[in-house]
Parts: structure tokens; C-alpha cells; sequence
């Protein structure tokens, strides 16, 4: 392997698809091609590769000339001979040893899945639990490797430690955040060796503060660490709580340098952001009373003020409808308005005679 200037990747937000880039590079390699067909259907076929390598399921070697298609370093296909090839294969130019070696000095953060309390789950949830880590394992692959998931859970997904603390003291690791939706402080994008995440699913009885819980084993066993939550303007309702989105935000944020919001709002499904709608709509509401009964309105062009939520307008009409707020044009609301404001005028002239 050519010796490579790693200093300049130390420190950037990047992907491992951006390390590989930059080692293919700098060994002059502007084609790589492969007979893997995992790797070829793939969206994002260079980074495919570099998980692939660094999961030790292939090596870089000198072309293979029989293939006719390669991909350029943007992962594009094109019809050319590759100048590199990866696949199993003997005259190396980056094996996964060495590929591995490099990729740990840099700062890719751990995930660790804490399923300290995966006994008070029911058998669905457990199952829910069990699809939300295979989840999160496909959420790492799309930044990482395989290697930077830790889950206390034997399962055959990521790597089994019996406790977080277990993993942190054998890793000697410093900078540790806990990922806790009931924590004071909030979570800023700030970098750390590892984003611990709890192994929990809500789906019955009561698992609120288990989160809180986790935190108190982890000092008990003598770990530092901080509390974080991730919020949405303010609030942490509209924030998917699934173990893969809560990992693809995180992971958005400090490897590719997305805002937190933005990240969010990529992440978030419909259904999170009716939650955080059906929240933010009394706040805009205005309240009309005929006849003793209370409506309340809403304008319709309100949808584009929450812009900041993955919300299609179909969502927006359905929960002004669940949450009984009538949506009127704008001429109407400002009909409504000036009216209220002619009550209020009229009021105040009767209370000055
Ligand atoms: C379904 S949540 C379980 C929350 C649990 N009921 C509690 O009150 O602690 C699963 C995990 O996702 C993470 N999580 C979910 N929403 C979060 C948020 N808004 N901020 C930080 N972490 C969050 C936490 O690590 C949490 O343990």
C-alpha cells in the first residue's frame, strides 16, 4: 500500500466511501471494477465496497482486464477497463488489513445498542427491537462498517458485548453521549467516541425513564458520560424515536455535517410529523364563538409555515380534521380577523363613553 495522507481526513466529516476515495486516489486509481452483484445493484456502490472491505470480504487488487464496465470514484458505471479490481484476489494493492488499520485512526464513532432491559419487553416488541438493530446495522453500512455497531444483545447483528460498559472500559473510550429523551442538556452535533442508544421499543406497559436508567448502571460501573437529547424547535415531539433514526440523524450530523434539524426532518416519517402538528396547531388556532359553541380556525396557507416537518399537505388537512381545527382560505381568516377587530374597536369606544 502507498503511504497516504490520512492527517487530511482526521478531522472532516466523511463517509467511508470518502476514505477509500481518497487511498484509490492517491494511488492513482480512477476506475475500480468488481464482479460482486451486491456491490453493482448497489445505490452507493463505492461505499458498498469499502464495507465490504473493510469487513475483510475482498481485497484491492491490480485490474482484472476482462471486465468491461468499472465504476468512477463517484460511484457512476461506465463503460471502461478498471484500473483496480476488488474482489477475492491475490496481487493486492489495498488489502483489508491494512484498509481497516487506517480507517480505525479515524474518528468513526460507535453505535451501542444498551439492551439492558430487553427482559421487560413483550415477544412483539422483542421482535421489534430485533428488526430496529438489523435496521440500524443497514443505517451504519450507508457511513460506516459493520465493526462500529456494539449491541448487548446476542442477536448475530453488530458486534456482542454483554454490557456498554464492558465495551467502553476494554475500548478505553473518553467522550461518551447517552442519548436520552428525557435528558436536561440537548444534543448539539456535538463529536464523541460513542452514541449510546437504548435497546427499547414502546409499544406496551410503561418503559418512560428507562432511558434515565441505563445511565444510572453506567455510573454505577464508573463510565462518564453525558445525557443528550435530540429536539425539534424546542420539543423533542416530531423527533422519530426508532433505534435506525435516531443512528441515521446522529450519524448525518457528524459525519456529513448536516444541521440537526435538517437531518431530523430527512429521517422523520409522516407519522411523526402529525404527532408534532397536531402539538403546533392549537398555538396558531384562532377561536371563534357563534352561538356559545367554540370553533376553532385555522388558514389554509398555515401549511407553509411548518415547512420544517416532512409534511405532505394531505397530512396537513388530515389533522386539522382529527384535531377538529376548520381550515378556511386566507380572504376568509382575514374577514374573520377584521370582524374581531371591529368587536374589539367597538368594545372599547362603548367602555371610553
Ligand atoms: C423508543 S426510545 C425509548 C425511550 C424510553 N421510553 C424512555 O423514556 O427512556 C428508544 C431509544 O431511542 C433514543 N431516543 C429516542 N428519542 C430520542 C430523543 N428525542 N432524543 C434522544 N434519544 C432518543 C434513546 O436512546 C432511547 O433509549
Amino acid at each position: 500500500m502507498k503511504n497516504v495522507n490520512f492527517l487530511v481526513l482526521l478531522h472532516l466529516k466523511v463517509r467511508l466511501r470518502d476514505v477509500l476515495i481518497k487511498m484509490l486516489g492517491e494511488m492513482g486509481i480512477d476506475t475500480i471494477g468488481t464482479n460482486i452483484s451486491k456491490i453493482i445493484r448497489s445505490d452507493d456502490p463505492i461505499q458498498k465496497m469499502a464495507v465490504y472491505l473493510a469487513c475483510k470480504k475482498g481485497n484491492i487488487c491490480v485490474s482484472n482486464k476482462k471486465l468491461k464496465y468499472s465504476f468512477d470514484l463517484n460511484g457512476r458505471l461506465i463503460k471502461a477497463v478498471p484500473k483496480a479490481y476488488f474482489g477475492k484476489c491475490d496481487n493486492t494493492i489495498l488489502t483489508s488489513e491494512e484498509f481497516l488499520k487506517a480507517v480505525e485512526k479515524l474518528e468513526f464513532p460507535y453505535i451501542a445498542i444498551d439492551c439492558s432491559f430487553f427482559n421487560l419487553h413483550s415477544e412483539r416488541e422483542k421482535k421489534s427491537l430485533f428488526v430496529q438493530i438489523r435496521e440500524t446495522l443497514n443505517i451504519v453500512r450507508k457511513f460506516m462498517w459493520d465493526g462500529r455497531l456494539i449491541v448487548t444483545y446476542k442477536c448475530g447483528i453488530g458486534k456482542y458485548y454483554p454490557s456498554v460498559a464492558d465495551f467502553v472500559k476494554e475500548n478505553n473510550l473518553k467522550k461518551i453521549i447517552l442519548l436520552d429523551p428525557n435528558a436536561e442538556g440537548i444534543f448539539d452535533g456535538k463529536k464523541a467516541d460513542c452514541y449510546i442508544i437504548g435497546g427499547i421499543v414502546d409499544k406496551s406497559g410503561n418503559k418512560k425513564g428507562l432511558t434515565t436508567r441505563i445511565g444510572e448502571i453506567l455510573q454505577r460501573e464508573g463510565i462518564k458520560f453525558e445525557s443528550k437529547k435530540i429536539v425539534l424547535k424546542g420539543d423533542i415531539s416530531g423527533v422519530p424515536d426508532r433505534l435506525n433514526a435516531i443512528t441515521e440523524i446522529i450519524l448525518r450530523v457528524v459525519l456529513d455535517g448536516e444541521e440537526i434539524e435538517d437531518a431530523i426532518r430527512k429521517v422523520q416519517s409522516p407519522i411523526f410529523a402529525r404527532r408534532r402538528l397536531a402539538k403546533e396547531l392549537p398555538k396558531l388556532a384562532i377561536r371563534v364563538s357563534v352561538k356559545s359553541k367554540t370553533f376553532r380556525l385555522v388558514c389554509k396557507d398555515d401549511f407553509k409555515k411548518f415547512d420544517w416537518l416532512n409534511l405532505r399537505k394531505e397530512d396537513f388537512y388530515k389533522v386539522c380534521q382529527q384535531t377538529g381545527h376548520i381550515v378556511v382560505s386566507r380572504e376568509v381568516m382575514e374577514e374573520i380577523q377584521k370582524c374581531r377587530w371591529d368587536a374589539i374597536k367597538r368594545r372599547y369606544v362603548l367602555a371610553l363613553k
